[in-house]
Order: C-alpha cells, then structure tokens, then sequence
C-alpha cells in the first residue's frame, strides 16, 4: 500500500458529540446527579457601594429545608483574605464573605444552602440586608477626571508608540479624529454559571462550567488553602464560554466552602439575572482615534486611545488600541489604554477582549479616512496593507490577507458599490454597502496529551482541555486519527478533566493551536508503539520485518510496499499483553517568536435600512479569513458564522444599560438584553484562503474561536453610512439613533 493522502484533517466530520448534544445525553455541570445533593442560591447585593451594617438571617434560617445561610457572620478565614490566589487571568478577586464590604450591585452577601432548590429560593428571599451606603461611582464621565494606566494588560504595556508622531503630524495632508463608544455587555451563554462540589474527607470535588479545567483546581486549592491534588475539576461539556467562564468567580469557591459547612455535595447555579454583575462582562469603551494620510491614502500617523471602566477594586483592560500596533502599515504611532473605576463587577474578557471593540473604532476610522479622501475603502487598506507589525516590527508568521479582500469582495459584488452615500435604493429601504478588516491574534500554549489502545483495538486519546461548544471533540478526533491511521470511529477523545494531561484555558482562541500538536506527537509515539509491537510479535505477519518498512493506514498495519503483508489493528491488539500508551506535551516554538502571531480576514456586509422607521436589516455577509489550516472545514465555518452573528450582536443589539443611580444592570434577563435570533441573520458566507501557518505550529493551524467577531460590528457601521449618510459612532446602533 503506498502512502496516500487520505487526511482526516480538514474534512466536515460531524461533531462526535453532536448525537450526545441532541439526546440529552451530554451532562453539564449542574446535570451531575450525586447522593445527597442540596442545593444554593446566592443573595446578592441591593446597594451599589457601602457595608453591610446588619444581616438578619433568622427567618432564612427557619425556613423549611434550610441547613445553611453562609455570609461574612459565619463564613471561615481563608488565607490572605480569600485573595491567595489572585492572579488574572484564572484568579480573580472574589467576594467571599471575609468582610462586609459592597463593591457593585449584584455583588453576592450570602448564600442560603437547603434540601431542595425550591427551599433554597424561598430562604434566599428571607435573608434581610440593612447597609451604610457610601457615594458610588456610577458616572463615567465623572469619574474620567480620575482615569490611570494600568500597570499591563496581560503582559503587554499599556502604552506603545513608535516612529515620531510630529513628523508624522506633519506629513498629514487629510485627517480624521473622533471618538468611538460601545456599551457594557454580558456574555450570556445558554448554559449560565453553575458548580457542584462534592467533599470526600479533604478532596474536593468540583463539576463546573468553565473554559479552564485546570485553573479553576489550581485557583480554588489555593484560595481554601488546600493541596492542588485534593481538587478535581470536572467539566466534560460547556454551554458556551464566550470569555465568562474562562475565570473563576465568587460562586465557584463559595460553593465549595457550604458544601464543606454542610457536609453533603452543594449545587449552585447562578441564575439569568445573577450573570448580569458578580461574573464579569465587557466593560463599556470610548476610543478616540486619530488618523492622518498623504492625499495618495498612505498613513503619516495612527492614534488609538482607550478609556475603558474597571471596577473599584480590581483592575481589567480591553486591550482595544492594540489592534492599532499592528493592523496596517503606518510609519507613526501611539496607543494608549486608560482605566476608570466604577462601582461595578470587574468585567473580563468577553468573545475577542479588545479586538472586537479596538476593531470597531479603528475600522470606522479607516472608512471616514476613505471618505475623506475620495477613496474606495478596500483601495485605502490595500495601499496601507502591512507586512510588518507597526510596534515591534517583527514579519508576520504568514499572512495572507490580500487574498481575503480579493476572494471576498468579488463573492459580495463590491465593484456594484455607489461611492457617494445614500446613492442605492430599493423602495422605501436605502442600500448600504460596507468593508472592515478582521485580525485576531494567534496565541498557543504548553498542552500534554495521552493515547492509548484499547483490548478491541480502538484508542483512548485524552487531554484536560475543555470543547466549549467550539468542537475541540471532534478535531482532535481527526488529529488523533489522522496520527494513528485509523479510521476516526476507531477513536473516543476525552476532555474536561484535571485527572487527564493538562492543557491551557479554552480562551484565546487558542485551544486547537495548542492542544492538537500534543495530540498528534502522542499518537504518533503511539503508532510506533504499535509498529515495534507488530515487528517483534511471533504471530504477527509482520514478524521480522524492519519498523521501518511497516505503515498504517485505514486501521490496517502493514509493509508499505507490500499492503498484502499486514493485520488489523483489532487482531494485532487482541494479542497485546500489556496496556500500550504514549504521553507527549508540545509547547510554542521558540522560532515562532521571530514573528508576529495573527490570523486575519475581510468582512462585506449588505444592509438595509427603512427611510421612514429606521429599522437596520443585515441580509448579507461575506467574508474570508486567513486563519491557517481549519482541521474541520464544517466546525471552522460554524465557529466563523457564529462570530459573525456575534458581530452583529455587538453593532445592533447588545446593550447592558446600568441604571444611573443604583448601578444596577435593568435589562438583566434574555428578553430586554437583545441578542440575535435566526429571524434577525440572513446569508452568511464564509470562505477560507487555506495557507497553512506551519512557522507558528506543526499542524498549520491558528485559532478560529473569536477572529469571526471582529470586523462585523465596523462593515455594519460603515454600511449604515454608506446607505443613510449618517455617521454613528455610539454602538449599537438602534433605529432611534437614526431617527
Ligand atoms: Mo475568549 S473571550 O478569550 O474566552
């Protein structure tokens, strides 16, 4: 049999856990069935800033089935104030009753623990708050007179520059400065928070929700102040992550601190509205952008400046003006990120932190630049297109953008575009076309991985990653096939599990980057194994001959040149005494630091706006992205059209209005927080241009998870300009603003 290229890899196999998904049979944190159980719900703050002067929990107490009110009266010292293990991004400062503070409304006070989950809510409204409030910090353009740079934003400085902004001020003959706003959002996922834990003596159990397996061990051994080893974290199917689950919140270690009170395993879900405040969002941004061109639209100088809030009591950054560093080619540049603290929750990375809004401001810079100028947007990109990252410059890993506008502008029809605004009409609704660039970076990290073979001849591949809907089963699936030479059937791919080799967190969109080169070393290790075993196997037909020689393809292992010469897998296993298994860990090349890291693609959407009402209708988007070699050409267009809807989320619905007085969320709940439903999408067609990145990773591959965000939000932006003339700069962009 010659070797011929039959690769998995790539192909749109069905998820493997999609008959799983659509039976029910999939268990999620909260679907763990254990003895005993009992169940929390927390009671969260009514005040957005002060101290809890009395807490009355008596009549919680006395409630039917109530075993436990937990609170800063009752609840144990834990090291360091429960902030042992504040580290972001995994480690967060919790609130978990070691004082009476209140920091932001919806901040939790109490959890009330009972034998059922009804008893639990009716003990829960029991519980009676009185507070000393103190003056909040609720307005942000107040509080600006306040604003500071943070220290870093996850490593990276929060202000870079490079070239000389006065010569590049100078140089400028067309200029364009404005500032761009986007509101808080909430992650809202289908599946919201929710942990059990389970104490067996000193090990700790934990079913959860989350994007981290491994850091929600490590963060909650270390905020009890018990060895990593008493903590195993379970988490074999997520209901989406969106950045959310990607930390560990209060309700994670607070679960774990009733159930050891109670002594019977404790489940606490955190509730539709409770995910509006104590687990995170994206903080509300305005980003002034500054941008200056030559008459021909080559940049002279790019300014990018952030304000974003954070909450009192813990810094966060949406690292927005880093997109400014690398996106085009511009001699001269300064970006800057500032923070405000408001009486809020700390929000947290949300579906492309900083990318999906610095994209946005910068985006719609680059298109007033265009119009400005006289310029097609898409010409303006192109004579700006970079090769180079601006603040480092450093070339990029493999680039191939240029074939993103081509492929994707002539799939949308862009040479059908009137220049002039408010030129394209149907009927009553104006016509608008408009382009952004979408960039994400690529980000890899250390990952292990395990194979086995099975006594029938099939394999067990694990490791402790998470697929939290994005289809991490069923690519390394095909990873792990395509390494062995089996048929993907043959393979049963594990995950969510501290018990299993460890992986990085499922954000990033870094998971399959990180994870399949693991897979693959392990299995390939694997495979050897198997050979060697075959070669030395007295009933093997392959007996004596050199390991070389012998191959595996399709589940049969045989002499390459000589296919007729070889066994199944099944039969060779079925002999095979002792468990054959690899381990492998693979880890980022240090090659790869010689580059810049990042994935990129063109958007083109069509919108429609009715003169009269206002009302915006997105009927089409086009897009292409370069984002290396997609392992599953299905589950990589889902991932994508699903960030597109994202996208459009951003720029037409989402909107988490605070209320000004009480710093309370109001539109906490899925029917007043809009999100899109399929009524709301209409066509949306995604390509790929297929170059694999092997500089950054053995298998080619970058990350797909959120880069389909980015972009979407600035082409509906520009498009609505486009077809109305109007330039909005305040998302989203809800028909009253077009009124
Ligand atoms: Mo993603 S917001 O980095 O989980």
């Amino acid at each position: 049999m010659t070797t011929t290229d039959t690769s998995i890899i790539g192909q749109p196999l069905d998820r493997t856990d999609g008959p799983l998904k659509t039976t029910g049979g999939a268990r999620y944190a909260a679907e763990f069935r254990l003895p005993d159980l009992c169940h929390a719900v927390m009671v969260l703050s009514t005040i957005p800033r002060g101290r809890i002067v009395d807490l009355d929990t008596t009549r919680a107490e006395a409630s039917p089935g109530v075993l436990l009110v937990l609170s800063h009266r009752n609840a144990p010292s834990l090291p360091e104030h429960g902030r042992a293990a504040f580290k972001p991004p995994a480690g967060r400062a919790m609130s978990l009753f070691q004082d009476d503070d209140v920091h932001y409304n919806r901040q939790p006070i109490a959890v009330v623990v009972a034998d059922t989950f009804e008893h639990a809510v009716a003990g829960a409204a029991l519980v009676d708050a009185r507070y000393a409030t103190e003056p909040p910090m609720l307005d942000f353009e107040r509080e600006r007179a306040h604003a500071y740079a943070p220290k870093e934003i996850l490593g990276k400085p929060p202000d870079a520059g490079w070239g000389d902004m006065g010569a590049g001020e100078r140089a400028a003959e067309v200029r364009v400065d404005a500032v761009y706003a986007t509101p808080m959002q909430s992650h809202n996922p289908l599946e919201p928070h929710a942990t059990i834990a389970a104490w067996d003596g000193d090990h700790l159990t934990l079913y959860d929700a989350t994007q981290y397996v491994s850091g929600v061990r490590d963060t909650v051994a270390k905020t009890l102040g018990i060895a990593t080893d008493d903590v195993r974290v379970v988490s074999p199917f997520v209901g989406g992550g969106f950045g959310c689950k990607g930390s560990v919140w209060s309700h994670v270690v607070l679960c774990a601190m009733c159930a050891r009170k109670v002594g019977r395993p404790v489940k606490l879900v955190v509730d539709r509205t409770q995910m509006f405040g104590p687990v995170g969002g994206r903080p509300l941004t305005r980003q002034r952008v500054a941008l200056g061109a030559r008459q021909d639209g080559t940049l002279a100088y790019v300014r990018h400046e952030l304000v974003a809030n954070t909450s009192d009591f813990e810094d966060w950054t949406e690292s927005s003006a880093v997109v400014s560093r690398m996106m085009y080619k511009c001699p001269n540049g300064i970006t800057t990120h500032r923070l405000v603290k408001l009486s809020t929750g700390t929000p947290t990375f949300q579906r492309a932190p900083g990318e999906a809004t610095g994209n946005f401001a910068l985006e719609v810079a680059m298109d007033e630049l265009a119009h400005a100028l006289a310029l097609d947007p898409l010409i303006l990109r192109l004579r700006n297109y970079a090769e180079h990252e601006a603040d480092t410059g450093k070339p990029f890993s493999s680039k191939h953008l240029r074939e993103c506008y081509e492929q994707a502008a002539q799939r949308f029809g862009w040479s059908q575009r009137s220049a002039v605004p408010r030129s394209m009409r149907d009927g009553r609704e104006l016509i608008g076309f408009g382009m952004a660039t979408a960039s994400y970076p690529a980000h890899r990290m250390r990952a292990k991985a395990r194979a086995a073979l099975s006594p029938d001849g099939t394999f067990v591949v694990q490791s402790g990653s998470q697929d939290i809907g994005t289809g991490t089963y069923t690519v390394m699936t095909q990873v792990a096939a395509d390494a062995l030479g089996v048929p993907p059937s043959r393979v049963r791919f594990e995950l969510g599990d501290t018990h299993l080799p460890p992986a990085p967190v499922s954000g990033g969109s870094m998971t399959a980057a990180s994870v399949a080169p693991a897979v693959q070393a392990a299995c390939r290790q694997l495979r050897q194994m198997l050979i060697a075993q075959a070669t030395r196997d007295g009933s093997s037909p392959l007996h004596g001959v050199a390991p070389s020689r012998v191959g595996v393809d399709g589940g049969w292992i045989a002499v390459r040149d000589d296919p007729s010469r070889g066994e199944t897998i099944a039969a060779l296993a079925g002999r095979v005494s002792q468990p054959l298994e690899a381990t492998a860990e693979a880890a980022p090349d240090k090659e790869a630091e010689r580059y810049a890291l990042h994935s990129f693609g063109a958007v083109f959407v069509e919108v429609r706006v009715d003169d009269d009402l206002g009302v915006i209708r997105v009927p089409r988007v086009v897009a292409a992205y370069d984002i290396g070699r997609p392992l599953n050409e299905k589950t990589a267009r889902s991932q994508l059209q699903g960030g597109i809807v994202w996208g459009m989320s951003f720029a037409l619905l989402e909107d988490a209005v605070m209320d000004a007085r009480n710093g309370r969320i109001v539109n906490a709940n899925l029917a007043e927080y809009h999100v899109p439903v399929n009524a709301d999408v209409g066509t949306v067609d995604v390509t790929f241009v297929d170059f694999p990145d092997y500089a950054f990773n053995p298998l080619g591959i970058r990350g797909i998870g959120e880069i389909g965000i980015t972009g979407v939000p600035a082409a509906i932006c520009n498009a609505v300009y486009h077809a109305t003339g109007r330039r909005l700069r305040d998302l989203p962009i809800t028909l009253d603003k077009l009124l």
